[in-house]
């Protein structure tokens, strides 16, 4: 016996997503809705070799279906979820709604599993900010070894991070840029193509954006509490992938080999780190993989037991829907549906 999976926001970029992983991972589905707004129903979305017609949000039932796989927006997720959840049905949320709400366990499946034993207070559990996700998997071995105490990093975000439309307007923009047509952004609040903007999400009193404290609080929450972070947040004009620079302070010193010989045996973490030309990951290499990359393993002597690294991952992979799914997955493995899986 599977479980019944409606995939909610099932049009956009992490939807479909998710309905690739369901499928490339064979998870043990008996039924998968694609569920979407009003505006998309009766649309086709593909689901393996099969295609699945959209249902709208408003008018789904989901009495009996066991997991909601949502990635409709943080509006949409926090008038739904409860309403979801109270039905029966966990909803495992990719929007930042529930991330630090203290009863609803916010989850890395590598680093927290464990969290996932409080998935039944709300019902909701939530996947964190796609930066937090790919960061934490990396950080999670150097912890237990040698306790980090202080992280700055600097994100390279693509654009796909935004969602289908800002993928839209870097495609356009490239474009046009090519035959004179001046760029007009209206996802981004500058030209994107062939530029960097040092700005995600919302600009806070303290000068920092929501994108930057999400991987703040989120990191404390999901690894430790006493974890100094501070993040510069950067989107770049690439389709597919997240990269960062990392640069962490640990209670006890720990050298570049020493990391990397515990990150190629930590869970989800793929090692390339060769001292020469392209001897390192690019978003273009992680596009379409499950693996977190990590590249330029060394140690930093401006500080004490400092240690600096990059890291890439598809954001819409690890940093969302195979996020999402892992902890399905996890959940299956903890008995924590009401139904046995078999
Ligand atoms: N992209 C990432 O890397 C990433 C990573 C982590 C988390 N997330 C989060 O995941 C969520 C979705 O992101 P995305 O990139 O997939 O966005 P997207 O490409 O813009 O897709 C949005 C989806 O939500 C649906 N939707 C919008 N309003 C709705 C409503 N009122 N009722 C039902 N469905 C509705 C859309 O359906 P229609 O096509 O019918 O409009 C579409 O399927 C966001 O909360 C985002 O912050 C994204």
């Amino acid at each position: 016996m599977g479980l019944r999976v409606a995939v909610v926001g099932a049009t956009g970029n992490v939807g479909r997503e998710m309905l690739a992983i369901l499928d490339e991972l064979q998870f043990p589905a008996d039924e998968v809705a694609a569920v979407a707004s009003r505006r998309s129903l009766g649309r086709e979305v593909s689901f393996g070799d099969r295609t699945l017609k959209c249902q709208a949000l408003e008018d789904f039932n989901f009495a009996g279906w066991d997991l909601c796989l949502m990635s409709a927006g943080g509006t949409v997720s926090k008038v739904w979820s409860p309403k979801i959840a109270a039905q029966g049905c966990i909803v495992i949320d990719n929007s930042s709604a529930w991330r630090m709400d203290p009863d609803v366990p916010l989850v890395v499946p590598e680093v927290n599993a464990h969290a996932l034993d409080g998935a039944r207070k709300k019902g909701i559990v939530a996947n964190p900010n796609c930066s937090t996700a790919q960061l934490v998997v990396a950080l999670k071995p150097l912890h237990d070894a040698a306790t980090i105490t202080r992280v700055v990093v600097s994100t390279y975000q693509s654009v796909s991070g935004t969602g289908r439309e800002a993928m839209d307007e870097l495609w356009g923009q490239t474009k046009g840029i090519f035959v004179n047509d001046k760029p007009s952004p209206v996802v981004y609040p500058k030209q994107i193509a062939f530029n960097v903007i040092p700005h995600g999400g919302d600009f806070m009193e303290d000068g920092y954006t929501t994108e930057e404290w999400k991987m703040t609080v989120e990191t404390k929450k999901i690894l430790d509490p006493k974890i100094k972070l501070t993040a510069t947040s950067v989107r770049v004009p690439v389709f597919v992938g997240h990269s960062e620079a990392v640069h962490c302070e640990f209670e006890r010193p720990i050298s570049a080999e020493e990391a990397r010989e515990l990150l190629r045996e930590a869970p989800g973490v793929v090692v390339i780190d060769k001292r020469e030309d392209g001897g390192y990951a690019t978003p273009v290499e992680c596009a379409g993989e499950f693996g977190v990359y990590v590249s330029r393993l060394r140690e930093d002597p401006t500080v004490d037991n400092g240690l600096a690294f990059w890291v890439v991952a598809d954001n819409l992979r690890k940093g969302a829907a195979l996020n999402a799914v892992q902890i399905a997955q996890e959940m299956i493995e903890r008995g924590l549906f009401a139904k046995q899986i078999a």
